[in-house]
Parts: structure tokens; sequence; C-alpha cells
């Protein structure tokens, strides 16, 4: 099974692929949070920025957040002229701010004009090397609109449909509706197919396993989002585990508690040293680290008691001193399913 990162606005930049990179692998590639397209096919040049390949070590397609096809389709030539080979559409950001323009998940609203965006994008790469592949939601308010998602998307030459099987209304709470692909009507596609939502840790993945197909005749490749952010090395993790025998594959590759918080410190320290470089003051890193850090304490025993005075710091060495003190009381909760893992 393939795994990719997940697009995560704000926080997987190009600064945290590249520093994951250096410390972590199992990823084959990595999306980039959203580029927003506004009229004329405007990009800021920070997002620009963000996508370039002078500026990252590692495969990225680039993710485009519009409605507009006249602006998609010139968007997606300029960062064809850049040389990218794919470029990703959003169409399930479920923010307010997104969807109150029409943008994102909001864009499975009215599936006539879902289907005329995709017939013009699609249309204007009929014969050109670039392919475009979707990500998006099961609906709006109510997981049965699927079914007339899936029989718009399935008329398109999607390169691949990457599902995160919620609707908008949800948001990303509760627990997403794995039913839809179990069903036969995923054959309908003629494109590969995409997994992801709620894969934090091992025991999550093979649960998953049970009630997807992951064989590659319906789920082609797992998007991992907070759980690769909670548990940087879970990529590595999942891909050892091996299905026909329900257990890892390699005893001998089992994490080491000790390992794992070596790689995790020299990641916020790689995190850190590139965040000073790019931002301008010592809060603008700070946040950023924060806002990593309180989801790596989510992999630790009695994580959570440290969120919140590490939050409380206002100066870089205040932070370094409780993450240092979480590294050496705690321990890395590698599982915390019941999974026998031999
Ligand atoms: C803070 C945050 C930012 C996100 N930014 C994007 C984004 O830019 N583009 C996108 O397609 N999805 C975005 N997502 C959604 C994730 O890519 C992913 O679909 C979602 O987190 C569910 O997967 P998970 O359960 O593995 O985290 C974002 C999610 C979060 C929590």
């Amino acid at each position: 099974m393939e795994f990719s990162m997940a697009p995560m606005e704000g926080i997987t930049n190009h600064l945290y692929r590249n520093a994951f990179g250096e410390c972590y692998s199992g990823i084959r590639r990595y999306y980039s949070p959203f580029v927003a397209v506004f009229e004329g096919a405007r990009m800021k040049k920070r997002d620009l920025k963000d996508v370039l390949p002078e500026n990252n070590r590692l495969p990225v397609i680039p993710q485009l957040l519009t409605n507009n096809s006249d602006d998609c389709i010139k968007a997606c030539k300029k960062l064809e002229e850049l040389g990218f080979t794919e470029v990703n559409l959003n169409l399930g950001c479920p923010s307010p701010t997104v969807t109150s323009k029409g943008k994102g998940a909001a864009m499975l609203r009215d599936l006539d004009d879902l289907r005329s965006f995709l017939s013009a994008v699609y249309g204007a790469f009929e014969n050109t090397s670039l392919k475009i592949s979707v990500k998006s939601r099961i609906g709006i308010t109510d997981p049965g609109e699927f079914e007339g998602i899936l029989a718009v998307m399935a008329d398109f030459p999607l390169k691949e449909w990457i599902i995160h099987p919620r609707v908008l209304q949800e948001g990303y709470s509760g627990k997403p509706h794995t039913e839809i692909f179990c069903k036969n009507n995923l054959s309908k596609c003629k494109f590969p197919v995409a997994y992801n939502g709620n894969i934090y840790q091992l025991s999550d993945y093979v649960k998953a396993r049970e009630v997807m197909d992951f064989s590659g005749n319906c789920v082609n490749h797992v998007m991992l989002g907070r759980g690769l952010l909670i548990r940087p090395y879970l990529a590595e993790n999942l891909a050892k585990w091996d299905p026909e025998n329900s257990k890892m594959q390699d005893s001998q590759s089992k994490l080491s508690q000790s390992d794992e918080k070596m790689r995790l410190r020299s990641f916020y320290e790689r995190l850190t040293a590139s965040y000073q470089e790019e931002f301008s003051g010592e809060n603008a890193v700070l946040s950023h680290l924060k806002e990593l850090a309180a989801f790596w304490m989510q992999g630790f025993t009695n994580g959570t008691e440290y969120i919140k005075e590490m939050r409380k710091a206002k100066r870089l060495p205040e932070l370094d001193s409780v993450f240092k003190r979480l590294l050496v009381n705690e321990e890395v909760i590698i599982d915390d399913g019941n999974l026998e893992i031999i």
C-alpha cells in the first residue's frame, strides 16, 4: 500500500515537508495545502513559493482551490509550465470562509454546476500531459448524496479520486463513512480511488482494512493527515503490516522508544531552524511550533497535560524545556489499540 501526506493548510508547508523527509520515510507523495486561485488565475506568491520545485526536496502535488473553471484552467497551465505533471483539485474544504464563496466542499452542492466545472477543466487538458486528481468529501448533509457525486466523477478521466468519507456538515467529527468504500459501486470508477480519514495508528489501519478493500482493486492509496502529524513514523510502521499473516513483517524492526524520541527531537530542531530562517520574529516561530507540538504531545503518555503548559510559553527556550521534559518523562504511545503486535 502506498501512503501520501494529506494537505494541511498552515501546517504541512514546504518547511515541514522537507524536514519530515530528512527524519522520516514511507510517504510516496506530498499534497500541498490548497493554493487559492483568485480572479484572473492569480495565486499568492507565498503559496507558489510553497510548491515550487526549487523549494521542495520531495515529490509535491499542488492543490488548487477555485470554483471558476477558466481560472482553474489558467492556474493549471501555469503549474504545467513550472514542470508539474499533476494538479489536485480541492472539493472538500469545510471551512465556512471557503464554502460561503461556493468553493471547497460547497462545490458538491449543485451536481450540474460540478459537472460543468469538471467538463471544462478535464476538456482543457484532454490531450496534454498534465493529469488532474480530485480530493473530495461525500456530500453536504447526507452520505446518501455520494451516489450522485460518484455518477458525476465516473464520467471524467480523474488521475485519482481521494475520498474523505464525511459530509461537509460533519467537519472532522464523527466516524468516517467507510461503508461507501465497500459498495461495488466504486467499480464504476475507471480511475484509482484513495482513502483518507482517521488513521491515527496501526490498529486504525488494521481495522480499516477489515471494512474496506485495500487490495488495490478498490483503494489504491491511503492519505494520512492528523495521524501522521501526531506520529510522524506512522507510514513507516503501517508499511510493515503484513495483511496475509496479520502481523508485523519484521519483529526486529519494532519501533524503539529512544530512537523515536531522538528522531522527534531532531525533527523539532530542523523545523525550528527553518522556521527561524523563514519567519520574522520569535512569535511566529513559536506559534508554528506550538501548533505542531500539540499534535506530537497526543502521541505520548500524559501528553495532553503538557499541551496547556506548552501553550503558555512566551519564548522558545520555555517551549524547549516543556518539550525536553516530555521526552524524558513520558513514553511514545506507538499504538493504544488492543492490537497484539508481534
Ligand atoms: C488544520 C487542517 C488543515 C487542512 N488543510 C487542508 C487543505 O489545505 N486541503 C485539503 O484538501 N484538506 C485539508 N485538510 C483536510 C485533511 O487533508 C484531511 O482530509 C483531514 O484531516 C482528514 O484526514 P485525517 O483524519 O487523516 O486527518 C485540513 C485539515 C486540517 C485539520
